[in-house]
């Protein structure tokens, strides 16, 4: 998408958000330059405990994957690929494994790819990488069909941040572009002790407060908005019946905020809807897997069990 179109949407899903009966502005919103960058900070910290967790299911099990992958040679599609960082474990230990592996990072973000493709080629230089720039429902639709079967990767637990049915909906159009006997790897927080979740969504240090904030901030320069920060807080709530771990931006005051000449009233304590992340318990994953027509394999876990990795093949 061009920028200019980009800003228009930006732009049309702000306006139409913040005219909803109860206000909302879609997290993908939250990924700026500044954004991105304070994401990292909140990869790093102590409270958020999810990239830890991937990480060492990735290092402990990825040879038991790999066992349950029949074929010597797979080409390894990731959605969302990001830099790659904690993917290589995984095709580090595949190529270990004897696995004949091909490579496709798929992102929206040329630049991401780009440091990819660097990271990949210092740590396996025996790897074949071809990174694909674009929206994924894009590019994996048109993923030319190979002889290998496909192993598609979902990972960073970016599958919470999916109301439970456009979770369903994904995951159907995931299996669409797929043939039998290519495997799909999903990975997810799960369930756990409520009051764990909520400090790494709202965590004493203030950083995500800063994440959340910065989408306002972005509106400010992107949109010509008018935002006064100070007017604002960050609120997050985890529901341990449903696993829905949600944030929202509290109006303390009553105010009147300005976007691109339009005026939005809020009142003392309105909020507005930034975000959800979605804790599943291992019976929902396999049922969503099973849902969206995946035959269901097996789920990895990390040593505390917070965690998973769902394998599911296409049949
Ligand atoms: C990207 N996504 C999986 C993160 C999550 O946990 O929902 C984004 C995030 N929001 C607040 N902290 C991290």
């Amino acid at each position: 998408m061009s920028e200019i179109l980009e800003q228009t949407t930006f732009l049309k899903d702000v306006i139409s958000g913040l005219q909803a009966k109860s206000k909302r502005i879609s997290s993908k919103y939250f990924y700026d330059q500044k954004g991105s960058e304070i994401f990292q900070q909140i990869m790093d910290m102590e409270e958020y405990y999810l990239p830890a967790c991937e990480k060492s299911i990735l290092e402990n099990e990825s040879e038991n994957i790999a066992a349950l992958l029949k074929s010597d040679s797979i080409q390894v599609l990731e959605l969302g690929a990001g830099d790659g960082t904690k993917t290589s474990i995984i095709l580090e230990k595949f190529m270990v494994a004897g696995k004949n592996i091909h490579y496709f990072p798929m992102d929206i973000s040329a630049d991401i790819l780009k440091f990819n493709q660097k990271t990949l080629a210092n740590q396996l230089p025996k790897l074949a990488v071809t990174p694909i720039v674009g929206d994924y429902h894009q590019t994996l639709k048109e993923f030319p069909k190979a002889e290998e079967p496909k192993l598609i990767l979902f990972l960073g637990s970016n599958i919470g941040n999916f109301r439970p049915q456009e979770a369903i909906d994904f995951l159907k159009f995931v299996k669409e572009c797929m043939d039998p006997g290519d495997h799909f790897l999903l990975a997810s927080d799960l369930k756990k002790n409520p009051s764990q979740i909520l400090r790494a969504y709202s965590d004493p240090g203030g950083l995500t407060k800063k994440f959340n904030m910065n989408l306002l901030e972005r509106i400010n320069t992107e949109l010509d908005g008018d935002f006064n920060l100070k007017g604002f807080d960050h609120y997050a709530t985890y529901n341990p019946l449903d696993g829905l771990a949600q944030s929202f931006l509290v109006s303390l005051k009553e105010q009147e905020v300005n976007i691109n000449g339009k005026t939005f009233p809020f009142d003392r304590y309105e909020v507005i809807h930034t975000e959800i992340s979605k804790k599943y318990g291992s019976d929902e994953l396999k049922q969503l897997m099973e849902t969206a027509g995946f035959k269901f394999k097996k789920i990895f876990y990390d040593t505390n069990n917070w965690y998973a990795l769902a394998l599911g093949e296409a049949i």
